[in-house]
């Protein structure tokens, strides 16, 4: 029903060299359950181009972290959605936990880069996600309802249809500790409730939903075996090729 999805999130890793060749790598070792299952990466905007050579014809889409809303001008060190489609991304990662809270982006910003992100074509992969306070108070449910209903304000259920929703908690990406897959089921159960509330309860049994967050080899196939996770956002298992591949394999085993 809904194909799995699983990005790649290298964050600010890799050199040229390196990037080239974890690109082959992933085109390599998944090249047989690209049919079963989306496959992205998200290399750091310089290596883009290089990343999408070393691609070629496999069936691995390309995505940007992050883009500016601006169409073009003076806006150093921007990067606009033309430019990102100019070279060959489809997907783009909106709203990750580090811009929300190293680089101090709000609910607002993200929302315009949503909203000319879903207007330029690009699919965005809109992060949302609780930091261990926040969910220590009981406040997980309030934080992720507030993040998807000013972030996606304002887009219809038409261009909404080309998010994918990435829920994250923030104590969890990067620390070795995963959530639970029970605890990610039920946030994921509560955002496509939440989804259906919004919009539609087709359009909610339609959007993807990842989990991110120190999903590796060994965790993914029971996140994935969970209802409501569609897929995994990847940061640092990502930045291998066997491991990515075999969370691939573990998503396409999962739901088949
Ligand atoms: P992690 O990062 O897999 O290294 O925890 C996930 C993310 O930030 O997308």
């Amino acid at each position: 029903m809904r194909k799995p999805f699983i990005g790649g999130n290298w964050k600010m890793n890799t050199d040229s060299k390196d990037a080239v060749e974890l690109a082959k790598g992933v085109a390599q070792k998944c090249a047989s359950l690209l049919d079963k299952v989306d496959v992205s990466v998200c290399p750091p905007f310089v290596y883009l181009a290089a990343v999408k050579n070393a691609i070629g014809s496999a069936k691995v889409g390309l995505g940007a972290q992050d883009v500016y809303f601006e169409a073009k001008g003076a806006f150093t060190g921007e990067i606009s959605c033309t430019m990102l489609k100019d070279i060959g991304c489809k997907d783009v990662i909106i709203g990750h936990s580090e811009r929300r809270h190293v680089i101090g982006e709000t609910n607002e910003l993200i929302n315009k880069k949503l909203i000319v992100a879903v207007e330029a074509g690009l699919l965005p992969i809109f992060c949302i996600g609780e930091l261990l306070e926040e969910r220590n108070a009981g406040k997980t449910e309030k934080v992720v309802k507030e993040q998807i209903q000013k972030g996606m304000a304002g887009i219809t259920v038409e261009k909404a249809k080309a998010i994918t929703i990435a829920y994250e908690p923030v104590w969890a990406i990067g620390t070795g500790v995963n959530a639970a897959p029970q605890q990610a089921q039920d946030v994921h159960l509560m955002i496509r409730q939440f989804i259906a509330s919004m919009y539609n309860e087709d359009f909610a049994a339609q959007i993807r939903i990842q989990y991110g967050g120190s999903a590796k080899p060994d965790n993914a196939a029971v996140l994935m075996s969970q209802p409501d996770v569609d897929g995994l956002l990847v940061g640092g298992a990502s930045l291998k090729a066997d491991d990515f591949a075999a969370m691939i394999k573990a998503a396409a085993e999962a739901k088949k």
